[in-house]
């Protein structure tokens, strides 16, 4: 089946991300908010970086006009029933999705096929819920969509290999490179990077070093763009704190455990980025400072 139409659920950083990207893929795409603000928000954001890409010169105005042409907001879930592809991008948050996944279940065709791009929570808890467990995969992209060229295809043990190969010929299509990982914890990426996290929120927590130094040593010392303590701001403290509950339930591996630092500075609301203050104040977000907390 040639995959068209793309209806996408959440247009948030990762939703209005993926938009983006399907649209520059070719595809015609439908995305689907909880209420009129967050999808004029939403939608903003993929005007404005498609603004940039003009301002770049990597993309003409017409040329601009024309993929937003192909993209059409809804608050309605029945309007994504005549999709190929679902990709799911909404809070982290297991019933929620599976709620969504129900009704599109019974109002998409037999064969649309269902995607989510959670990053820790088990695909097949929600492709057993579908009639559709065959049709159904994790399709995980990287924070900021558009820059990030890799794709996780997770496979369940029931993925069909011709839908496998389909969702693989669709993240070429978004000119992204797909890695096929197995439905555990963690994925590949995650379950690599969230214990070196981890550790690296322990070190502070143990007063090993201060903020600054570990993100410089990292940074200065093994090559990496980004300090592990701002990259958990950057990602989202209670975003890594809920993965790492999910990867210890499923290893039972203490390098899994959120330290009692990440736990309380999730419980205080310092997520990091999206709520202006984790490990550094973002209230320039060009310009982040390290927290003075007594941690
Ligand atoms: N942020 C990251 O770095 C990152 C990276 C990879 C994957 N993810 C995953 O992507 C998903 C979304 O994360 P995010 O960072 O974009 O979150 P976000 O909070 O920025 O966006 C979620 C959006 O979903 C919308 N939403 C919630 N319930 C909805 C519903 N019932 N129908 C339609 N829209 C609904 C919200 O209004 C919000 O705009 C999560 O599963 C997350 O784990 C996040």
């Amino acid at each position: 089946m040639a995959l068209k139409k793309v209806g996408i659920l959440g247009c948030g950083a990762m939703g209005s991300g993926i938009v983006q990207v399907v649209l520059q893929g070719g595809y015609e795409v439908i995305v689907r908010e909880m209420d009129q603000e967050a999808l004029a928000s939403g939608v903003s954001n993929v005007n404005a970086s498609l603004e940039k890409l003009v301002k770049k010169e990597r993309l003409t105005q017409e040329q601009k006009a024309d993929l937003i042409k192909h993209l059409k907001g809804t608050l309605e879930l029945e309007d994504l029933a005549d999709c190929d592809l679902i990709i799911e991008a909404v809070f982290e948050d297991l019933e929620t999705k599976n709620a969504l996944f129900k009704v599109l279940d019974g109002c998409c065709r037999a064969d649309t096929i269902f995607s989510t791009n959670t990053s820790s929570l088990s695909v097949t808890r929600m492709a057993a819920e579908t009639s559709r467990k065959e049709r159904f995969a994790g399709l995980h992209f990287f924070y900021p969509a558009p820059v990030m060229p890799l794709v996780e295809i997770i496979k369940t043990i029931s993925l069909a290999p011709e839908v496998l190969q389909e969702l693989q010929t669709f993240a070429k299509n978004l000119k992204k490179f797909p890695i096929v990982a197995k439905d555990n914890a963690g994925f590949i990426v995650n379950l690599l990077l969230t214990p070196f996290l981890l550790d690296a929120i322990r070190a502070v927590g143990n007063s090993v070093a201060g903020v600054t130094d570990i993100d410089a040593g990292i940074k200065l010392g093994l090559g990496h763009p980004v300090g592990p303590l701002m990259l958990a701001d950057m990602i989202g403290l209670n975003l890594i704190c809920k993965a790492a509950d999910t990867m210890f339930e499923e290893y039972k591996d203490s390098r899994y455990a959120p330290p009692p630092l990440l736990r309380k500075m999730v419980i205080m609301g310092y997520h990091g980025l999206k709520t202006g203050k984790g490990f550094y104040d973002w209230s320039d977000s060009k310009n982040p400072v390290p927290v003075q907390l007594d941690f």
